[in-house]
């Protein structure tokens, strides 16, 4: 089916970006704000093209640069295939199934079977076609790619959607195992300073709840852990960050673009323009939230358990300067400086569950407080 955007020729001036004009116009639902509390359960709406169930999830912050949209496949089917002219990344939101990738150049798919919490990326311009492997309960997967940025340089869907160009990409060579790179160099994300931590590279992440590969993470509180991806021949990237059963992380921000998904754990987020009123943000397994650009925000445990949440990175152009350690005094709070409400609401949180916190007191004092970075 013919997808057409307002002519570039034509009388009437565009008044919105070229993706939020194809993605309204595609009868889907579109969810706005800040957060979806549960991708899970939400209301879908046919898409005729795909011949599935979907939702476009554009929330504040991820306008223009971005898109998430959550799939669904029902029991024991298989999607039809589709192209898509720039990199994607699909993570598994949940259920059981298939992904066969090719290139019009081959003649052979590459196949590949995955589960809850898998985490993948399909090559520019591939076919791909997902299934349902499981008879008794639907898929759902949320797609993540540049869509928006790469419609505002190219205002045409059908150049992304149904491009001819046989892509030179072998798929029989993707997904191997990913392997860690140490000391950071080829990583595509981390603004200009240069990183040095270890990061994983590669295409295919087979599960990440459990995924306990992971560096410390100091700078941030909490004694939080993190593993950072690099997706194999492209410029995508994420993050995962995992932090003790009822801790917080300190407040920080930077750039827009970012899209949250929880794979696992309890909690709540803030998040708040400088000086202004916070936006509390609940959380838990399947709930995707975006901070917006450059505003502040705070990542709670409530739980019992560790949680954790992956973050699927904009591209590196958009990191938004902080991270070096001369901004981070302006674009990171640290616990000594921060507005005593926030320990009392976390606090006030945690006693409704009959928990107390497990923030030591001398965080809240020594601005150098050295974490023991906890095991999670
Ligand atoms: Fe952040």
């Amino acid at each position: 089916m013919a997808t057409t955007v307002t002519e570039q020729t034509g009388s009437d001036p565009r008044t919105q970006f070229a993706y939020d004009e194809w993605m309204e116009s595609r009868g889907a639902p579109v969810y706005r704000g800040f957060f979806v509390s549960d991708v899970r359960t939400i209301d879908l709406g046919w898409w005729a093209e795909r011949q599935c169930n979907t939702a476009f999830i554009q929330l504040t912050g991820q306008e223009g640069i971005a898109e998430a949209r959550i799939t669904e496949i029902p029991p024991g089917e298989t999607l039809p295939p589709y192209k898509l002219a720039i990199d994607e990344v699909v993570y598994v939101v949940s259920g059981r199934g298939v992904t066969r990738v090719w290139s019009d150049s081959e003649s052979a798919a590459r196949t590949f079977e995955w589960q809850d919490h898998a985490l993948f990326l399909v090559p520019h311009n591939c076919q791909r076609s997902f299934g349902n492997m499981q008879g008794d309960k639907p898929v759902r997967l949320l797609h993540y790619s540049y869509l928006p940025l790469a419609m505002s340089i190219v205002p045409d869907p059908e150049f992304f959607l149904n491009n001819p160009y046989p892509v030179q990409i072998q798929t029989s060579s993707l997904y191997s195992e990913a392997k860690v790179i140490s000391g950071g160099g080829g990583m595509r994300w981390g603004g200009r300073a240069p990183r040095q931590d270890n990061y994983w590279y590669g295409n295919f992440f087979p599960d990440m709840r459990v995924w306990d590969k992971l560096d410390a993470l100091q700078h941030r509180g909490a004694g939080g852990k993190r593993v950072s991806i690099q997706f194999a021949g492209s410029d995508m990237s994420c993050h995962m960050s995992v932090f003790p059963s009822r801790t917080y992380k300190k407040g920080h921000r930077h750039g827009p673009g970012r899209v949250i998904i929880i794979p696992g754990g309890e909690g709540y987020s803030l998040m708040w323009p400088e000086g202004e009123e916070r936006v509390i943000v609940p959380w838990q397994e399947a709930a995707v939230f975006v901070p917006p650009n450059k505003w502040f925000h705070q990542h709670f445990n409530l739980g019992a358990e560790p949680a954790r949440y992956l973050a699927l990175h904009p591209l590196g152009q958009f990191f938004g300067r902080d991270e070096r350690v001369e901004d981070r005094a302006k674009d990171q709070i640290e616990y000594p400086n921060e507005d005593p409400w926030v320990r009392q609401h976390f606090e006030e949180e945690l006693g409704k569950r009959g928990l107390t916190t497990l923030m030591p007191d001398e965080a809240y004092q020594n601005p150098n407080y050295v974490w023991e970075t906890a095991k999670v």
